[in-house]
């Protein structure tokens, strides 16, 4: 399989004859367990189950909800942006988003319902990782297309994880995360201001191939139109969600950025599109996205209306936001890391700042302000943090405020700050953090005149 040149983001879908093992009913590996209990439920084995144990871990991380992480910052920059970009008459936004749905998907759900062909490569068993013959962890948010359309939604967003084997290396974990949205309209929307147009071709029968007849895939590949549309229907409905596809690159990438629309085959969507932007000198695919096949909408059991559907990799977009050089930095748990991102303002994000690889010791240090001080009433804690810089330079890391509190009969505050400290280019011990921590204890006693506890 050809995998995305640089970081993950969409899948390269183009049609590979490539076979897959035989689906007979698979031989039982003799290493795996009966029974794997995966999220609560229990699942039975067969000679498809290839989930190890380290990726069933990853289970439930959630990266792209945990506060203030970089993934989770790039989620809600997706999500507002479509919260602003479509809203009902009332103002509300139009789009609702699922980013808690289960990772463990059916086989119809990931591969036969978006039309995948049965031999497509995507579907080996070296490229996902399947519980049993018929689940897996999904390999694209794109799984859950059918079932959130069934249910009745036509402007949706889903983010979470996907799970693809591959290699690990800077741009390769074999879970990354991704955000994919759906956008149906009726022929009263799309042709608001030309009533009369229609969204498919009068020709047209109604029905579409039987889904099991393997079509030559040069017909999915005409960029024109699918042949049950009017061109025109897809034409607005191209230049709908370009326009706004190209308005949240330059949410994200800001105003200036260089795109460019590369066509491309999607199982699932024709006619198909790539957004590539020009970075550091290199043009980069940042999402995939197209009309949706009829087919799907027919299967969810919509007929009357037309869509669009689009899917790109957060991490991707978060390593040129934030300048994050390794993809596995996103599962650190370290805070040197985690300290440098904070969504409290989400458009002014931060470049990284390298981590040291040396370790961190950290020393808390408290005291009592004098009599009628309190923080932010006489002393402000970035004085400390100044003062803190001037003592220890670049061995400090990070500085938190961790703790406050009044004493109830002498009315005095105290405080307690975490210092973590590291050097960037050997390991400090103990002794020598401890002689800078006792500098700074006194340094802050003679400068704010308080009393260390
Ligand atoms: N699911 C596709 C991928 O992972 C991306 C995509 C989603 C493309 C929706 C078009 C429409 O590569």
């Amino acid at each position: 399989m050809i995998l995305t040149l640089r970081v993950q983001g969409a899948r390269h879908w183009v049609k590979s004859t490539r076979c897959l093992a035989s689906s007979a009913a698979p031989e039982k590996s003799p290493s795996s367990p009966p029974q794997l209990e995966v999220n609560g439920s229990t699942y039975a084995t067969d000679g498809w189950t290839n989930v190890t144990p380290k990726i069933l871990s990853y289970l439930g991380a959630n990266k792209h909800l945990q506060t203030d992480h970089p993934l989770s910052i790039i989620r809600q920059r997706i999500v507002n942006y479509f919260y602003g970009a479509y809203r009902n008459q009332r103002g509300n936004p139009l789009f609702s988003v699922y980013d808690k749905l289960n990772p463990v998907v059916t086989v119809q759900q990931n591969f036969d319902n978006l039309l995948i062909p049965a031999d497509h490569v995507s579907r080996q068993k070296s490229d996902c990782y399947y519980i049993n013959q018929q689940q897996l962890l999904r390999a694209h948010t794109t799984a859950h297309q059918v079932e959130l359309i069934s249910g009745g939604l036509d402007n949706f967003l889903v983010v979470g994880e996907v799970y693809r084997r591959d290699e690990i290396d800077s741009t390769h974990y074999p879970v990354f995360h991704q955000a994919d949205a759906v956008r149906l309209v009726t022929k009263d929307k799309l042709f608001e201001r030309n009533p009369g147009l229609e969204l498919f071709e009068e020709t047209w029968s109604g029905s579409l191939a039987d889904p099991k007849l393997i079509l030559p895939s040069s017909k999915f590949m005409d960029q024109t139109k699918q042949p049950c549309h009017t061109l025109e229907a897809v034409k607005l409905m191209e230049h709908e969600m370009k326009h706004v596809l190209v308005g949240l690159t330059k949410d994200l990438f800001g105003p200036r950025i260089k795109y460019r629309w590369v066509d491309t085959y999607f199982p699932f969507t024709q006619p198909s599109w790539e957004l590539e932007i020009y970075f550091k000198d290199n043009w980069l695919e940042v999402l995939g996205c197209g009309i949706m096949r009829h087919e799907i909408l027919q299967r969810s059991g919509v007929h009357q209306s037309m869509g669009y559907a689009f899917g790109v990799g957060l991490e991707r977009l978060a390593m040129v936001l934030f300048d994050i050089p390794d993809i596995r930095l996103f599962w650190s748990n370290d805070s040197g890391f985690l300290s440098q991102f904070s969504e409290k303002d989400l458009h002014n994000l931060p470049k990284y700042k390298p981590i040291s690889h040396y370790p961190q010791c950290t020393n808390d240090l408290s005291f009592w302000l004098p009599e009628d001080i309190e923080v932010d009433a006489g002393f402000s804690p970035n004085d400390f943090y100044d003062l803190v810089r001037s003592v220890a330079g670049d061995m400090v890391e990070q500085i938190n405020l961790v703790d406050k509190f009044k004493h109830p009969k002498t009315g005095k505050s105290s405080v307690c700050f975490r210092i973590v400290y590291r050097h960037m280019e050997r390991t400090l011990t103990q002794a020598e953090v401890n002689e800078i921590h006792k500098q700074i204890a006194s340094a802050s006693v003679d400068s704010f005149n308080v009393q260390i506890r």
